[in-house]
């Protein structure tokens, strides 16, 4: 008789599941507290784009009907945007949708990825779910170590994952190392571009904006959810050349994004006021809690991003800040998940978010130390 075939396959049974943040109602509850601050999740701390709600609230979607699964109108008015043609452009479920999409579209079993160790988790899991071999190379100094995954790149080889800038370190790499890196990297293997925190990223000069270097076998990803504030609506976009595209949009799900999400981002794609306020505010709450982590002698993390690292001598201490925070009523993202353990993220709040944060760790040291 055949040996029976396990149901669930090898790969997959032996993942740990994804452990997401506490809950605000879990933590009021564990902790009897009213407020809450939830930073954790690299959100807009200002809410949504003002021109998307309007746009939804003002509108009749027929809800009966399926989305243009061609997503037209979105597509067309980030082509002109961007200035590339509309068989440029393709959107997902968020740009993680998009990246699974690329995976099972460009992935036979025997390929292979690489990226870095302590990149971006939902990537991770992905590349773990798909059981395809995948070389996760160290970071360096909490960076990329461009030259380092050049040197993992062998026949089999068929994806590259980049976030840049990097979640959860905050870091970029700049221009001449994306240069150096892609004279590495043969056309036959596709190279994926994260820069879900672009837009904040995007003023530092020695920033390589992909989409002023196309190259043939490199695909930009942007989101709705960080600037723009859309993260629950789940839509993303892509850039690459109109032949990976074309097959991207046979293997999508033919109904992603919903229409509300493309309805949405039509209009928060104008609203150039909410992306600025949104930029100027995050640098100013950026530098008011730099310099209170300096005075602090706390360590951190450079951040070109909405949110900012921070770094301990042990996994104890910064599990004991974390969770210190947590009972004061702050969310923040312990990194262990990610492989750093001795790290803790703080997304950046808005104002208010920021002050009492800052109060609270002001509170927290005086009686420390
Ligand atoms: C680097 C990076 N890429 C992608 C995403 C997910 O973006 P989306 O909401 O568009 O799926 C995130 C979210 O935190 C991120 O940090």
């Amino acid at each position: 008789m055949n040996k029976k075939r396990d149901l669930v396959p090898s790969h997959i049974s032996k993942l740990k599941p994804y452990i997401a943040g506490k809950r605000i109602e879990e933590v009021k509850k564990e902790h009897n507290l009213l407020n809450i601050i939830k930073l954790a999740s690299n959100e807009n701390p200002l809410g949504s784009s003002p021109l998307a709600i309007d746009s939804i609230s003002n509108s009749n979607i027929d809800f009966h009907r399926y989305p243009d699964s061609s997503g037209y109108n979105l597509r067309k008015k980030i082509a002109n945007k961007f200035e590339v043609k509309i068989e440029n452009v393709i959107l997902g479920n968020g740009s993680e949708g998009i990246m699974s999409s690329i995976m099972r579209t460009f992935l036979s079993s025997d390929d292979e990825i690489i990226s870095s160790k302590n990149s971006f988790i939902g990537f991770r899991v992905l590349a773990n779910a798909s059981g395809i071999k995948t070389n996760w190379v160290p970071m360096k100094n909490y960076k990329y170590d461009l030259p380092a995954i050049s040197k993992f790149i062998n026949d089999k080889t068929k994806l590259i994952y980049l976030a840049n800038p990097d979640n959860p370190t905050g870091t970029y790499f700049n221009k001449i190392k994306f240069d150096d890196f892609m004279k590495n990297v043969p056309d036959n293997i596709l190279v994926i571009l994260d820069e879900a925190y672009f837009e904040y990223a995007k003023d530092n000069e020695d920033f390589p904006d992909s989409m002023f270097y196309r190259y043939d076998n490199v695909i930009t990803l942007r989101t709705f959810s960080k600037i723009y504030g859309l993260a629950s609506l789940r839509i993303g976009y892509g850039f690459a050349h109109e032949r990976l595209i074309n097959n991207l949009m046979k293997v999508k799900l033919p109904f992603e994004p919903s229409t509300v999400a493309q309805l949405a981002a039509i209009s928060a794609i104008d609203d150039d006021k909410f992306v600025k306020k949104s930029i100027f505010e995050n640098k100013i709450n950026k530098i008011k809690i730099y310099e209170s982590l300096k005075n602090k002698k706390l360590n951190y993390i450079e951040s070109a991003t909405n949110f900012v690292t921070l770094t301990f001598n042990s996994s104890d201490e910064a599990k004991y800040f974390c969770d210190s925070m947590l009972t004061k009523g702050i969310i923040l993202r312990n990194l262990k998940g990610f492989g750093l353990d001795t790290c803790i993220r703080i997304s950046i709040g808005n104002k208010k978010e920021t002050n009492l944060f800052l109060k609270i760790l002001d509170d927290f040291y005086f009686n420390v130390t």
